[in-house]
């Protein structure tokens, strides 16, 4: 399985005090040197963490692989297919959360979605819907001509230690299978951390996990460089 760092938080504590650092782009940078699949940022409505310029940054790295994180918005719309990011993951957005707290209903909007889907694709933009492990979800998406789906993992992440983790393990399981039935790719991601991520290997044919709090979080105490490569070599099965 590849491996998706996401940033997110590195510019959280930038911001927490308004300055430069700690520094987004060497962030980036220090996951290009770790030959991670991709770099994600969520570009949120409101700007908490990632800002414009932080996407537009990173974009013009090279040989890095940008996955942008985004609302279904005019506005993000607009930002993707000027920017050109190599991937767009399309995701829910509400002012008040913490963090996205649930897939994105795109069997509840699929004609807005279809009509959004389709300038990206016509960039070559690669489109991913964040969604939870729902068979109602997993055929909405389908419908609108996106290659990949992003399975939300939080449930999993939650239950996982507990005695629902099996019950729960499976509905990702047999959501990701469902999936690929459609010919959709399958990417997960959400709360995984050094513990629950190992699991993802009994998922056949994961694409790619995508993972921020637990690498950013670990990186305090060991490094960037280390959290990362520690990460990766737990996607790669070497455990
Ligand atoms: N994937 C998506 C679509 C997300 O929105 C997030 C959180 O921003 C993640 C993965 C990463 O989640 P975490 O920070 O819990 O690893």
């Amino acid at each position: 399985m590849l491996l998706g760092v996401n940033i997110d938080h590195v510019a959280t504590l930038r911001n927490a005090r308004g300055g430069l650092e700690p520094d987004v782009l060497t962030a980036a940078r220090i996951c290009k040197e770790c030959q991670v699949a991709s770099v994600t940022t969520h570009l949120r409505e409101d700007r908490r963490h990632i800002k414009d310029a932080d996407v537009e940054a990173i974009r013009m790295l090279p040989r890095v692989r940008l996955n942008l994180e985004m609302a279904m918005t005019d506005e993000m719309q607009e930002i993707a297919l000027k920017l050109r990011p190599h991937a767009v993951c399309i995701v829910p957005e509400k002012r008040q959360e913490l963090t996205t707290e649930g897939g994105l209903d795109v069997a509840g909007q699929l004609s807005r979605a279809i009509e959004f889907t389709k300038p990206l694709l016509e960039k070559n933009i690669e489109v991913s819907f964040f969604i939870d492990p729902d068979v109602h979800q997993i055929s909405a998406v389908s419908k609108t001509g996106a290659p990949f789906i992003e399975l939300h993992t939080g449930r999993y992440s939650e239950a996982f230690g507990t005695l629902d983790e099996e019950k729960v393990f499976q509905d990702l399981k047999g959501a990701a299978i469902f999936a690929q039935n459609f010919g959709l790719k399958v990417n997960a991601g959400h709360g995984l951390n050094y513990s629950n991520v190992k699991r993802m290997h009994e998922i056949p044919n994961l694409v790619e996990l995508n993972i921020g709090h637990s690498i950013i979080a670990r990186s305090i105490f060991v490094g960037l460089e280390q959290a990362i490569k520690e990460m990766k070599a737990l996607c790669e099965g070497n455990f």
